[in-house]
């Protein structure tokens, strides 16, 4: 478990499958995705059995958050984690998603985040960690500013989205960038 301020980040269980499957099948969290189609529970667990092969570095994390300092409820809204772990370079691409609408703008997004790049940071002793975010997705970009990354390019209209192609963005952070909270 890596424990943060209300949030904390431990491994996906096959009983989280189903919250994905329904949370990835909704049109407003998907948009921000690369994901097209209708994601069934089997695809899900195929996903699932594929995933535990890979190295345990680049193991998505489940999300939990505590909404209320003052009660001991954590809920699970989501998942991030590191995709393609460059060891030589040190450096890694981050993914994002809470899947639990109601818990958007509150800045759960964030703190999760912020907690993943300290792990990366200073548990995987990393140097770089950088995203891609659809132009379109203002709410993440903002968040990714607040955790500290910043704009260095773009794939121009590299996406087809929604009818129509859009930018996407690439943003990273540096480890001297990096403010430890
Ligand atoms: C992207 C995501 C992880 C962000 O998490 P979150 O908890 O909603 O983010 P935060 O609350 O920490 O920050 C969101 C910020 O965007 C702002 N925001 C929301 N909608 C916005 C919009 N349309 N335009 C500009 N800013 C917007 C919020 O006000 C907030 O900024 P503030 O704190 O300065 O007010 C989450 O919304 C999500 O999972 N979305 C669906 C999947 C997805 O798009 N994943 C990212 C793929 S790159």
């Amino acid at each position: 478990m890596i424990i943060g301020d209300q949030i904390r980040l431990r491994a996906i269980e096959k009983e989280d499958l189903p919250s994905f499957v329904k949370w990835l099948n909704d049109p407003e969290v998907r948009r921000g995705l690369e994901l097209i189609m209708p994601l069934s529970l089997a695809e899900e667990e195929e996903w699932f059995t594929n995933m535990l092969k890979r190295s345990p570095f680049e193991h998505p994390l489940a999300i939990e958050i505590q909404p209320d300092l003052k009660k001991e409820d954590w809920i699970f809204v989501g998942n991030c984690g590191f995709i393609g772990i460059d060891w030589q370079n040190r450096l890694a691409e981050m993914g994002i998603h809470i899947g639990e609408k109601a818990y958007w703008n509150q800045g759960f997004g964030t703190k999760a985040l912020l907690l993943l790049m300290k792990h990366g940071f200073k548990n995987l002793n990393l140097h770089r960690l950088w995203l891609r975010v659809f132009e379109t997705n203002q709410r993440a970009i903002r968040s990714y500013e607040k955790a500290g990354f910043t704009l260095e390019g773009k794939y121009r209209e590299a996406q087809y989205l929604e009818g129509k192609y859009v930018d996407v963005m690439i943003m990273s952070v540096l480890r001297t960038e990096w403010q430890d909270t």
